[in-house]
């Protein structure tokens, strides 16, 4: 890892939001722009080359299949960094009614990561992620896995209504029926994404106003285990 950091290491605390036991590295982009160098430093915007992605290792950690996780305990927070109030109730299966919102008390900004735990369902057709700031939404992330036959992660932004220009994804690392870990570094320029420890993609901010992105919801074909942020 470039100087030596890992998610690993600044999520290894108690009460980190990977008690379901994943290794916690996005072990896979050394030097990648904007990366933090280390945990006990600021941000380093645009340091390192933008190197490729992705190193060798794949998936490293990937569970191996559905019910991996343990659930919440029943009418428990998702998970330590998670707003106890956000959605206090739980399906019998013991994951997260959806849709499920998770406040973001005085927006995002830069360091911040949320990270979700949860699972696709086994017919899935799609999910969705949105960051929203009021009644638009700064940043759509919406896997969908059947589209006239193609698997494709849609990335978008609404304003006043109106969706703006999609950002197209073939990259597409989700399964039916398996879990995954997504992981949203907030950057200074874009959100970064990880599945499963491995960098998926960049979304430039197309919304300034990072303060005001109070609020990220989850919807659609996923068992929900958890949704948490932290500062790294
Ligand atoms: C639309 C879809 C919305 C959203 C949007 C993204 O076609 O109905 O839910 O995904 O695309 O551009």
């Amino acid at each position: 890892m470039a100087d030596g950091f890992s998610l690993h290491d600044a999520l290894s605390g108690p009460g980190h939001p990977n008690r379901q036991g994943y290794p916690g590295q996005w072990g896979n982009q050394p030097g990648a722009p904007g990366y933090p160098g280390g945990p006990h430093h600021g941000p380093h915007p645009g340091h390192g080359p933008p190197g490729p992605y992705p190193g060798p290792g794949g998936y490293p950690g990937h569970p191996g299949g559905p019910g991996a996780y343990p659930p919440p305990p029943h009418g428990q927070p998702s998970a330590p960094g998670g707003y106890p109030g956000a959605s206090p109730y739980s399906t019998p299966g013991g994951t997260l009614a959806l849709p499920y919102e998770l406040p973001l008390v005085g927006g995002v900004m830069p360091r911040m990561m949320i990270t979700i735990l949860g699972s696709v369902k086994p017919h899935a057709d799609r999910f969705a992620l949105n960051f929203e700031r009021g009644h638009d939404v700064a940043f759509h992330f919406n896997p969908r896995f059947n589209e006239n036959g193609r698997r494709v992660i849609v990335c978008n932004t609404k304003t006043d209504n109106n969706w703006g220009k999609e950002e197209r994804h073939m990259a597409f690392p989700f399964e039916f029926g398996k879990p995954f870990k997504i992981q949203v570094l907030v950057e200074p320029d874009h959100f970064k994404v990880a599945v499963n420890d491995a960098h998926l993609l960049q979304y430039n901010h197309r919304m300034r106003h990072l303060r005001e992105i109070g609020k990220l919801g989850i919807s659609g074909d996923i068992n929900l285990n958890s949704a948490s942020h932290a500062m790294i």
